[in-house]
């Protein structure tokens, strides 16, 4: 039997994904929602919404529940390109949005260090 067909993947429905975890924990364990993650959620999504990067072929601002990497937090990550990000404030959040989501330019200061996980 021969398998002569390729696999081709559909055109990306969404150029970009960010994802925030908005985990909360009440067991006194750090979480996300503890450092302002819903905050920094809204406001990104309504910065993408007022600069037009909203919608189908371009960016679309998810929920998450939590990435398992709490350690970092808050953290958000960025598909297709798997940067994953450590903020702080709402600025920082506008840099992600007119560097890396608008322009495709990673903002090096606010990536998340490799050795943190959870
Ligand atoms: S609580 Fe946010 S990464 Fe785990």
């Amino acid at each position: 039997m021969s398998c002569g067909s390729s696999v081709t993947a559909p055109a990306s429905y969404y150029q970009r994904h960010i994802f925030f975890c908005l985990n909360e924990r009440t067991n006194g364990d750090a979480c996300c929602a503890q450092q302002q993650a819903q905050a920094a959620f809204d406001h990104c999504k309504s910065q993408v919404k007022a600069a037009g990067l909203a919608g189908p072929g371009q960016v679309r601002v998810n929920k998450a529940g939590c990435l398992d990497r709490c350690a970092a937090g808050p953290v958000a990550v960025v598909y297709p390109e798997a940067v994953w990000y450590s903020y702080v404030d709402t600025d920082d959040i506008d840099e992600i949005v007119e560097s890396h989501l608008k322009n495709g330019q990673v903002v090096q200061r606010l990536l998340t260090p490799e050795y943190l996980g959870r």
